[in-house]
């Protein structure tokens, strides 16, 4: 069994009935969602589940979970999700599959956070990474120029198609190609303060928990 397959399977040990779920994005979190929905048919558990994403929610519906928006719930009570790069305070950054946006909106509304990840994800320094910043598609062009002007090496997020990647709410990526980010706190505020950037992959003081596999099958727990 590859290490995502199994934290994404020991994740959703901890999906309690009754609970209302946060579901992640990305190829580990599709195991966390895949073995959820069987313990939901096996143990005839009753939860609500909120997604993260248009990929997950498809998934999650085609596997019968029961969905909802997250305008129609209260607090979550659980959120399992992927990660990219997990420093030792356990900041990390998110959003390699260009979901960073829902995501933050999710885990922020939710009592607790797990990210599920191999341990080739924990790092001593965010950065090496490229972090991503969706901007407003409007005038994206004019943050860019910043973006170059102040040396992070920007590049737009591109697709399949190589034209411009574009979120599930309509904006742009960009990556920031920064290899090391000292202070990750004056970073986001930094970039929260750019006109035209919607949000961005640094996910400061979120995350409770921590499961990560390792190249021999065995997994950790950090809290
Ligand atoms: C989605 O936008 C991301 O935040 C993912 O959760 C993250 O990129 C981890 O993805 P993988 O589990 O596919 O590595």
């Amino acid at each position: 069994m590859n290490q995502k397959q199994l934290v994404g399977e020991k994740a959703a040990t901890f999906v309690e009935d009754g609970m209302i779920v946060g579901l992640g994005t990305g190829s580990t979190a599709i195991f966390m969602v895949q073995a959820l929905a069987e313990r939901v048919k096996n143990e005839n558990l009753s939860i609500v589940c909120v997604s993260t994403s248009k990929a997950t929610e498809e998934l999650a519906v085609s596997l019968g979970l029961n969905m909802k928006d997250l305008s129609e719930v209260d607090e979550i009570d659980l959120t399992i999700d992927g990660a990219d790069e997990i420093s030792p305070d356990f900041h990390g950054i998110k959003g390699g599959g260009g979901a960073l946006l829902y995501e933050k909106i999710v885990a922020t509304n939710s009592k607790k956070n797990i990210w599920i990840v191999d341990d080739s994800k924990l790092v001593d320094t965010l950065g090496k990474f490229p972090l991503p910043v969706e901007v407003v598609p409007f005038g994206s062009e004019h943050v860019f120029r910043k973006f170059v002007e102040k040396g992070y090496q920007p590049e737009y997020r591109k697709d399949d198609a190589d034209t411009k990647f574009v979120t599930d709410s309509g904006n742009l990526i960009i990556d920031l190609y920064l290899n090391k980010i000292e202070d990750p706190k004056t970073f986001a505020n930094e970039l929260k303060s750019e006109v035209g950037v919607v949000e961005h992959g640094l996910f400061i003081d979120i995350v409770d928990q921590v499961i990560a596999g390792t190249a021999t099958g065995e997994i950790e727990v950090k809290t």
